[in-house]
């Protein structure tokens, strides 16, 4: 736009110079067109009176008379009859004698009886008075040679007069000109504008993963960038006068909005599992982005988590209702754990939430498999958690968060049983378009009982488009596009993004030595030298995690750039998951095969450059491992957001390290300074590895400065808090509509 208003006055200022130019040039020509058509008036007058002068010339008075005649014309000011010298015989009342006409003749030809033989015709201008005069002089030929002359004296002052109108016209016309010309740059420079804002729109809404990311090696997408950006500038305006969010901030908006509800989640993995072991029973924190996000906001809230008991020593550490008061020590809220047998087990968790729904909503290449006695199995454990929910609650409309793909049916079935419950349910992977949803045989019942809740959380908007898509394409209701909402009868269930993330600070750094003891002791452990460069990966052994693509990344690494042989080590944590299921099986021997057969290529005696510990690691090692690192790699082939990615960022409170991040992960729209790839593109990935090994701390500090910003900020109290607030408004505005009963919310009761 200011490229526009620049040209704009270029535009103008040469505008006004033409017009100043144009008028010189104009009024020399149409002096120029006067003159001569003046003369050849003149000429033209006199010739036709030239047979009554001629008879006349010699009776004064009848001279006179004619000569009257020629100057019935109004611009004839006066004419006169002059003889051969120049003397004056006759001439009409308002001619102007003291124009000397002698002097003219002699200036213009000279007198008709001289040496030089006088010109037939002449015209002049000059000064009379105020104005000017045009006079132009014309021979009269007798039969015995010439008479003498006429003088027709013309009044210039309609020449000026018509100068000044084509003048003023002139201006007029430059000035509509400058105006038209500015309207017409204005709008040019707008439809410009709206048509590159429309283009950039396009660009920031097109599909993440075929969105083109050849502009910038290992840059962000634009999209990205601009949609923390509005979310960064509408949860300011939002959170204006009320601070980060902390565990603190989402307990007092609880107590405020909740007045003491208790808050029941419904989530499949538990947040701590007793296992028994040689030495008696273990508690064991799971590898989960979902507990690892919902442990610190059930810390936070008090209430119930409702889990499958799956601990081979779980049953043991119950109370008679299979309840269980956590975290161990420091005891804050309720576990309440679930049974289920092999056969449920096998079919709902195994059968139709893994090998089925996981690989449907994760593109990965993985064929999801759906059986039959999956699916019975799915719907009938679902009805088993509903029904435990139900009796966690302590009254008729409680707030109840159901997490993820375990549980698609429990929201229709809680509200079956708790018509007025306000039902969270939260999608902690991907949705996937409608297309790919066709391909499960139960894709109605599942949407259907997904909106039996009031708000259906996803990490992305382009995540609840494409459940909006389905509802679309799949079941019968009324979508409100502008609400982002699907109505189906008096029951509305919101669709809105609530980005997850981590607590901050993360209470295990706490445990965790600084970044130096952290360096040195894990170099330690994996026999390296003490200024060996690290890299590493922590992720469950799942497909979709893209570790035989970061594998061979670093196997690209050393291939193409031979200096850091011998230097760069790849630690790969990679806890075991799912290994009932023959895929998770055979991944975890094709990654073990694929780190002998890179260790093989090019380790040597002293030095390897991968290290897989294939087991399952607490959180203190977890986090040691990030400080150790002087990189982390993040390759998900399709993840909803990566929790894994925050952590790294989390831990490294010496702001040095380099984030590598797979564009396909949700993560990837908060964290653009980590070093953005396709993690399928091993020369760009192998680039990144070397870029970020490379990378001056300067550089490190300054992103990871920013990234650490954006997760202090987007932490996961904001998240609870946030789905929380949007949840009592909803209750709020059901109670005010009789739909709910009690007080409403918010307001002392
Ligand atoms: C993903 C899912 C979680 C799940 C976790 C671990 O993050 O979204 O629901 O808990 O993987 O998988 P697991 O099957 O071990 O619970």
């Amino acid at each position: 736009m200011r490229r526009a208003i620049k040209f704009l006055l270029l535009l103008l200022t040469g505008l006004a110079a033409l017009a100043f130019a144009g008028h010189q040039v104009l009024e020399q020509t149409t002096n120029g067109w006067f003159d001569r058509d003046l003369q050849l008036r003149s000429q033209l007058a006199v010739s036709a009176a030239s047979r009554s002068l001629v008879r006349n010339w010699q009776e004064s008075a009848r001279l006179t008379a004619v000569l009257e005649d020629l100057t019935s014309d109004e611009r004839i000011l006066g004419a006169a009859a002059c003889n051969l010298e120049g003397e004056v015989q006759a001439a009409t009342a308002a001619y102007p004698r003291e124009l000397g006409i002698r002097d003219l003749i002699q200036a213009n030809g000279g007198p008709l009886s001289g040496p030089e033989p006088a010109k037939a015709t002449w015209s002049t201008t000059t000064a009379l008075g105020s104005g000017r005069v045009h006079i132009s002089g014309s021979t009269i030929d007798g039969e015995a040679g010439p008479l003498g002359f006429v003088v027709l004296v013309h009044d210039l002052t309609f020449v000026a007069r018509r100068e000044a109108t084509t003048r003023s016209l002139m201006l007029w016309g430059f000035f509509v000109l400058a105006i038209g010309a500015s309207v017409v740059t204005l709008a040019a420079a707008r439809i410009a504008w709206r048509g590159w804002v429309r283009e950039l729109r396009k660009a920031l809404t097109d599909d993440a993963t075929t969105a083109d990311t050849s502009t910038g090696d290992f840059q962000p997408l634009v999209r990205d960038v601009r949609s923390l950006a509005e979310r960064l500038a509408r949860e300011r305006h939002d959170d204006a006068g009320t601070g980060p969010w902390s565990a603190n901030r989402l307990r007092k908006t609880l107590l405020q909005h909740l007045q003491g509800e208790r808050v029941v989640i419904l989530a499949n993995r538990e947040p701590y599992i007793h296992e028994r072991t040689d030495q008696g029973i273990r508690v064991l924190h799971p590898a989960s982005g979902l507990v690892t996000a919902l442990e610190p906001v059930m810390k936070a809230c008090s209430g119930t988590w409702v889990a499958h008991g799956a601990g081979s020593a779980d049953r043991e550490t119950v109370d008679a209702h299979d309840r269980l008061r956590v975290p161990p020590g420091e005891e804050s809220y309720l576990v309440r754990r679930v049974w289920l047998t092999e056969a449920e087990e096998a079919g709902y968790y195994y059968g139709f939430a893994n090998e089925g729904l996981w690989p449907l909503c994760h593109l990965a290449h993985q064929r999801p498999s759906f059986r039959a006695e999956d699916w019975q199995q799915y719907v009938r454990v679902n009805q088993r958690f509903a029904d435990a929910v139900c009796e966690e609650v302590d009254s008729d409309d409680p707030i109840i968060l159901v997490q993820d793909y375990h549980f698609a049916l429990a929201p229709r079935m809680i509200r079956a049983r708790l018509p007025r419950a306000t039902i969270l349910t939260f999608w902690h992977i991907p949705w996937p378009s409608a297309e790919r949803l066709g391909i499960c045989p139960w894709r109605e019942e599942i949407i259907a009982g997904l909106l039996g809740s009031s708000i259906l959380g996803f990490h992305t908007r382009q995540h609840c488009n494409h459940f909006i898509d389905s509802v679309d394409a799949y079941v019968e209701s009324r979508i409100d596009r502008e609400q982002q909402a699907v109505v189906q009868g008096a029951h509305r269930t919101l669709i809105r993004p609530y980005p997850i993330s981590i607590e901050w600070p993360v209470h295990w750094l706490a445990r965790v030595p600084p970044v130096a003891e952290c360096r040195a002791a894990i170099r330690r452990q994996l026999g390296l030298a003490p200024d060996a460069l690290l890299g590493v990966g922590i992720d469950r052994l799942d497909y979709t995690k893209g570790i035989e693509e970061r594998l061979a990344a670093v196997d690209r690494l050393l291939a193409d750039r031979p200096e850091f042989r011998g230097r760069f080590t790849f630690v790969q944590l990679a806890a075991p998951s799912r290994t009932k299921i023959p895929r998770y099986r055979e991944l975890n021997e094709q990654v073990e095969a694929q780190a002998v057969a890179i260790n093989q290529r090019w380790g040597t005696e002293s030095w390897r450059p991968i290290a897989l510990l294939r087991s399952h690691h607490e959180p203190l090692s977890v986090f040691a491992h990030y400080r150790a690192a002087d990189l982390c790699y993040v390759s998900s082939l399709h993840d909803g957001m990566n929790l894994v990615a925050k952590e790294f960022v989390a831990a490294r409170d010496d702001e040095q390290g380099v984030l590598v991040l797979s564009q396909f992960t949700g993560a990837a729209r908060d964290l653009t300074e980590a070093l953005i790839v396709n993690p399928y593109d091993l020369q760009q990935a192998s680039a990144a590895l070397a870029a970020a090994l490379r990378m001056p701390v300067d550089e490190q500090k300054e992103r990871m400065r920013s990234m650490r910003r954006i997760v202090a900020e987007f932490n996961v109290y904001r998240w609870a808090g946030r789905m929380l607030i949007d949840a009592t408004d909803l209750r709020r505005r059901e109670r005010m509509h009789g739909r709910l009963s009690g007080p409403v919310l918010g307001e002392t009761a």
